[in-house]
């Protein structure tokens, strides 16, 4: 695989899976389409602007004009498709740009993968789109997609698209579904960097609800290795889970950023709960695992401490995303909870 569209490269997953790409791939060359919303940010990026195997291009996924002349300039062999618009809370607010980027977007950059003859479309979707667990099981690629919210089910919808373009054109795609990431970078709308935010400006925390909502953390780094490893070895048509066994409920993980911050836990406020709040998620990786040779770098444990003291060491990106508009946004989400 030599050149690459990774589109959403300057987002949160997105900028760590192209500085993966470019300080260990030195073969592989990427063309970055990102719209540059409230959530991308080229700072992620710093480092690797000029990079000789790098190219920016800020732009819209749903521009398919922009798209087919990215590929037919850059030799594209391959789409990485990051983008779209990835706040759960956001999507109870305002659903409709969720189907404009996740869905409307996604189909054009299918269409246009399908008339290229690419030989990769790799859309990176969510274990959001099996819906909620009770406290027992786990997601595998075979359980039924039940999305909850606007933005899982825009997800959801953006796979069957993927899935029917390759039965009904045979385009050589496979869609990825990982569990919640955390790591460097992250955008403060959710939870982990935003309770690592407000903890350094002794702030509350705000806990939705009984704070016993559970999830199945893995490292940014380690999500960013698994897609590499589908997007080169897998099978076409095959669908991959991604997590690293690391359930933990929402408390128990804000409950690790005050220990390490020395912070008090007076600082938790539970608050009104997310409307159709999922209860747990929980990932099998088996196939990913045994049929890639994929495993986890990290625990969580390493993780998470390396997380928060990369914002400590990071003040300077912190304090530049949570000013201007992140001020009012978190006003609107949070004054009546
Ligand atoms: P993010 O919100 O941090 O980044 C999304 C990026 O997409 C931003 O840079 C934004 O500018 C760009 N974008 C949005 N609309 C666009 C458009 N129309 N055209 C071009 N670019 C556009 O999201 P993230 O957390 O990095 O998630 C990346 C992908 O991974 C998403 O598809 C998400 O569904 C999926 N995912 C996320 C997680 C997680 O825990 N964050 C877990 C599993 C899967
Ligand atoms: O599971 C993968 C998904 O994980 C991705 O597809 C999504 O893009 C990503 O945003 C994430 O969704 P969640 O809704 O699980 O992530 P979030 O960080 O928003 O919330 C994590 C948990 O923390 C969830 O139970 C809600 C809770 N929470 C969140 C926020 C922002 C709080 O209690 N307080 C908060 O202020």
């Amino acid at each position: 695989m030599r050149n690459i569209l990774v589109t959403g490269g300057a987002g949160f997953i997105g900028s760590n899976f192209v500085r993966m790409i470019l300080e260990e791939q030195k073969d592989c060359f990427v063309v970055n389409l990102d719209k540059l919303t409230y959530a991308g940010n080229l700072e992620n990026l710093k480092k690797y602007k000029e990079h000789s195997n790098h190219h920016f291009v800020k732009g819209d996924i749903c521009d398919g004009k922009l798209v087919k002349k990215l590929i037919d300039e850059f030799n594209v062999d391959a789409i990485v498709n990051f983008a779209a618009e990835s706040h759960v809370d956001r999507s109870i607010e305002e659903p409709k740009v969720f189907i404009d980027t996740n869905v409307a977007g996604t189909l054009i950059l299918l269409e246009i993968a399908r008339d290229k003859e690419l030989e990769r479309f790799v859309q990176v979707s969510t274990d959001e789109v099996y819906g909620s667990l009770g406290p027992e099981g786990v997601f595998t690629e075979t359980t039924p997609l039940s999305p909850n919210s606007p933005y899982s089910a825009s997800k959801a919808a953006a796979d069957h698209f993927v899935a029917a373009f390759g039965h009904t054109w045979g385009i050589r795609y496979n869609i990825t579904r990982c569990s919640n990431n955390y790591g460097q970078y992250q955008f403060p709308e959710k939870m982990i960097p935003l309770m690592i935010n407000n903890a350094l400006n002794n702030k509350d925390l705000p806990v939705y609800g009984d704070g016993l909502y559970v999830r199945d953390w893995l490292y940014v780094y380690d999500h960013c290795t698994a897609v590499w490893k589908i997007l080169t070895e897998a099978t076409p048509g095959e669908i991959y889970n991604i997590g690293g066994c690391n359930e933990k409920t929402n408390l128990e993980v804000v409950g690790i950023i005050l220990e390490r911050l020395g912070k008090p836990d007076s600082l938790i406020k539970h608050v009104k709960d997310r409307p159709g709040h999922d209860r747990r998620y929980a990932i099998d990786a088996t196939k990913i695992i045994n049929e890639l040779s994929w495993e986890p770098s990290v625990t969580f444990e390493e993780g998470i401490i390396e997380t928060i003291d990369w914002y400590l060491n990071n003040n300077d990106w912190l304090e530049s995303v949570v000013s201007g508009d992140y001020q009012k946004y978190y006003e609107s989400m949070y004054k009546d909870r």
